[in-house]
This record gives structure tokens, sequence and C-alpha cells, in this order.
């Protein structure tokens, strides 16, 4: 049976560290989080993000606004923030409402406070192997936690399955940092199976249970759940199925419980970071 990558385990411990060193700031760090509409799952986030922000000693405002909201208002308000000397981090919950342009939102936040690490500045940062001044949170995480249990990538085949800006984009180009051999699947790739048999690490982050355990993978790899979805069951689920794939994988983390509490985690260490900029 595999080892289970523990998540909550090791943002526990970070955390608790963390804490130790704000409490010695005579001044706090602010993270400003910016969230429009009614998605139920932001709202759930991001009401995390800011418990767990208020835990640890960091500030954290919360502004909501209306599903309606125009981007100029929005651009307005970042503008006024970007030149807030009081914040010190700035993070636009995602999705935005079909009418705002994301990237012009992005666009908008100063890379010094872009806490996500989304900003041209810092994503060109990244995929010109330079040091942007955070790393995106959700692939922060996943490399925490490997490295938490002496998970060694390097010239390892670390296949990924998603190719958005969140997570799979930005963990390509860390992994390939940390000189693994990366392959990159979306929704067009053919032969997911042929492919992901080979990965030595694979991590999935689509939002659709599309991993099994005997037909997908390698003897001993390495299983990195990233997506969380609610099954017709209303049952918390990732994109693995659990029990197949930890008779077949070395170590696996769980959903929920595995890389969501790191996502958490990195925000935090990076808001700490932009804060001694
Ligand atoms: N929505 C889902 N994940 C994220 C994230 O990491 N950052 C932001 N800003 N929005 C998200």
């Amino acid at each position: 049976m595999a080892i289970i990558l523990d998540g909550k385990n090791l943002r526990d411990k970070i955390l608790a560290e963390l804490k130790e060193k704000i409490d010695t700031y005579e001044k706090k760090p602010t993270l400003v989080v910016i969230l429009v509409g009614e998605n139920p799952a932001s709202q759930i986030y991001v009401n995390n993000k800011k418990k767990t922000a208020e835990k640890i000693g960091i500030n954290s405002i919360v502004l909501n606004y209306p599903e309606n909201t125009t981007e100029q208002e929005l651009l307005n308000k970042i503008n006024e923030l970007n030149n807030d000397n009081e914040v010190t981090a700035i993070l636009v919950q995602l999705p935005l409402p079909k009418h705002i342009s994301k990237e012009n939102i992005i666009n908008a936040i100063d890379p010094k406070k872009d806490v996500d690490g989304f900003t041209p500045y810092n994503f060109g940062k990244l995929f010109s192997g330079e040091k942007p001044y955070v790393y995106p949170c959700t692939p922060k995480g996943i490399l925490l936690l490997l490295k938490e249990y002496n998970i060694e990538v390097s010239g390892k085949h670390v296949v990924i399955i998603g190719r958005s800006n969140i997570v799979g984009r930005p963990l390509s180009q860390m992994m390939l940092n940390e000189n693994a051999t990366v392959t990159v699947c979306h929704s067009h790739t053919k032969n997911l199976s042929e492919i992901t048999k080979t990965a030595d690490v694979i991590i999935s982050a689509v939002g659709k249970n599309i991993i099994e355990g005997e037909k997908m993978l390698k003897s001993g790899c390495v299983v990195v759940d990233v997506g969380i979805f609610k099954d017709s069951t209303g049952r918390t689920r990732g994109d693995v199925d659990f029990e197949s794939a930890s008779k077949i994988a070395s170590y696996i983390s769980p959903v929920p419980g595995g890389v969501g509490p790191m996502t958490i985690t990195s925000l935090m260490l990076n808001t700490v970071e932009l804060f001694e900029i």
C-alpha cells in the first residue's frame, strides 16, 4: 500500500514556523483578497485563506464585489491597492465573471504584490528560468510536499495532466527547474494511459475522475492528485481512483488533505516573502 502524502500535517508544521516568524514582526503583512460574484467554491476558498492568514498573524482583508462589477472598477481598486503602502499582497480570486478580462486584471497587479505569481512579469521570469518574486501557490505546494517525503524528481519522468495557468503550466517549468523530464498532457492528448504508464511521478489537475490504478499507473510511481470536486452522491473526490491507485503507487496524495492544504500554506509563505522584499 502506498504511503500517504499528508498535506495537513506539513501545513500545520510550516504554519507554526511561519507564525513564530510573523510574531517577531513589529508591522504585519497585509493580504487583500478580491472576490467577484458568488461562486460557492470560491467563497469557501477565500474564507479559508482569510481564516488561515488571521491564525498566523497576517492581516487579511476580503473585498467582495457583486457579479455585475465592471472591469474598470476592479482596475481602479487594484491601482489603489498597488499604491497603498499598507497592502503587501494582492490576490484576485479566479474565476472572474465572463465580462471581465482575467488577463487585464492580473496584468494590473504590481508584480511585487502579486502573491499568486500570475502577473506576466512573474510568469515570464519563471518561464525564462529566472527567479520570480514568488512561485504560484499550488505548484509550490506540490514541490514542498514531495520534498518533505524526500521524493527526488531529478531525471525522473514527471507527467502532468492539465495545462492551466494556475497549475499545469507553471508546474511544468518548476519541474524543469528541478531537472525532471516533463510531459504535459491535456484534453487533446492521445493515448493518455500509454503516457501515464511511463510516469515516475504523475500529477493530475483536471477536476474529473480520470486516473485508474491498474490501467494507467506504473508500479511504484508517485501520484499527486490536484483535482477536487463533488461526485453525483455529493462526496468530495479527486482525479484519481484512490483505492486502485494506492495499491500500485509508492506514494499518493489524498483528496481532501493532500494538495489543498499545501496551496493555502504556499499562499501564506508567499505573503511573507513579498512582505520581506
Ligand atoms: N482559483 C483557484 N485556484 C486559485 C489560485 O491559486 N489563485 C487564484 N487567484 N484563484 C484561484
